[in-house]
């Protein structure tokens, strides 16, 4: 998996940036690099994007596209499912039934990003994301300007509630009441025992890619909370929550509760422990260490959020390193991601930084 160990790897960051090398200048400078081939390109998500992360390696590699377009296109799949209830088309909707899309994305070389926010109608956000970034000097569209924004460059307006989202929701809606404490605990203290067993998932998909010449790109979409309070907005199209990439160092991603992820500047961090010299895998570990100290301090007025011994709720990061080390780590209980290398693609076992 590695090209470097975390020596060489320190060695080569530091070198850099003791030169005051430019983003993208490190496999300039880089012999390991230097020798980059095609093998070499990788893209990871979540567990639910094996066929993304196939696609975002093809056309890195065979059409040499820069790997943030390369990792929008290999979403795009998951968002137009209607199956996936956490992504795009068939996306669980808000508690208004109307479905609400999150969506960011990031160039390493440019260090550039975009991303829109509680957009409705539009089948795929991350595209619209990556206009932003692209013919915009902006970061964040939100709501219906980020709407408009999509009409105006031609996306379709489609209706992105299926019959089966729908039925999840009115089924959710038919067993509310009063006593409800829903709306600031996420799933994590249904009021009604019997909503403990109804679907109401962060999902979310991540993505990010390293190209065969080294360059990083990574794209973050999601219907986010399901049956959330309309305009909330999560941590996937937040730049250092739920997505963040740095060309000299790494790209990573969150999924699960997007507040724990916003509240800590997951995907920030993840990419800073590499730059100190952490695997991935120790990167994404370290990260929900600290969401897990910060997860218990917020207990005292969300009691929820701790089970006594470990945050009681899903997060989960991904992390992929400039010289080829990936992984990435859950909160609890167990989980997979997925990866596309030169051996194809497949899923490998996050670590779990709080085991059952
Ligand atoms: N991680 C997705 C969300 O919380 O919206």
């Amino acid at each position: 998996m590695s090209t470097l160990d975390r020596r060489s790897f320190l060695r080569l960051t530091g070198a850099s940036l003791a030169a005051g090398a430019l983003p993208g200048a490190l496999s300039a400078h880089s012999p390991s690099f230097a020798a980059a081939a095609a093998e070499d390109a990788i893209a990871i998500s979540s567990g639910n994007g094996l066929q993304a992360v196939a696609i975002a390696r093809r056309l890195v590699v065979e059409q040499n596209m820069r790997p943030v377009s390369a990792a929008v296109q290999g979403v795009a799949v998951v968002e137009a499912d209607p199956n996936d209830l956490s992504v795009g088309y068939g996306g669980l909707p808000n508690e208004l039934g109307v479905v609400q899309l999150d969506s960011g994305c990031m160039d390493g070389p440019t260090h550039n990003a975009g991303s829109v926010a509680s957009i409705e109608d539009i089948k795929h956000p991350a595209q619209v994301a990556e206009l932003v970034m692209d013919r915009t000097d902006h970061v964040n569209l939100v709501g219906p300007g980020a709407r408009q924004f999509a009409l105006d460059h031609g996306f379709p307006v489609e209706n992105l509630l299926t019959d089966h989202a729908r039925k999840i929701w009115l089924k959710w809606r038919a067993k509310r009441s009063d006593d409800d404490r829903l709306w600031p605990l996420g799933d994590t203290e249904p009021a009604d025992p019997a909503l403990a067993d109804e679907p109401r998932p962060w999902g979310t998909i991540h993505c990010s890619v390293l190209a065969p010449n080294r360059d990083l790109g990574c794209c973050t979409t999601t219907s986010g909370l399901a049956f959330k309070i309309p305009g909330r907005i999560g941590d996937s199209p937040l730049i250092g929550c739920g997505l963040y990439c740095d060309n000299e160092v790494g790209s990573a991603g969150a999924t699960g509760r997007g507040e724990a992820a916003i509240l800590s500047g997951g995907s920030w961090l993840v990419v800073e422990r590499m730059r100190a010299g952490d695997t991935p895998t120790e990167a994404c570990l370290a990260a929900l260490q600290r969401v897990a100290v910060q997860a218990k301090r917020s207990a005292r007025w969300q009691p929820a959020l701790w089970d006594g011994k470990r945050p009681n709720f899903g997060l989960t990061f991904y992390a992929v390193r400039k010289d080829g080390l990936y992984g990435a780590a859950t909160m609890r209980g167990g989980g997979s991601f997925a990866v596309a290398d030169a051996k194809g693609a497949r899923k490998e076992k996050c670590a779990v930084a709080f085991p059952d």
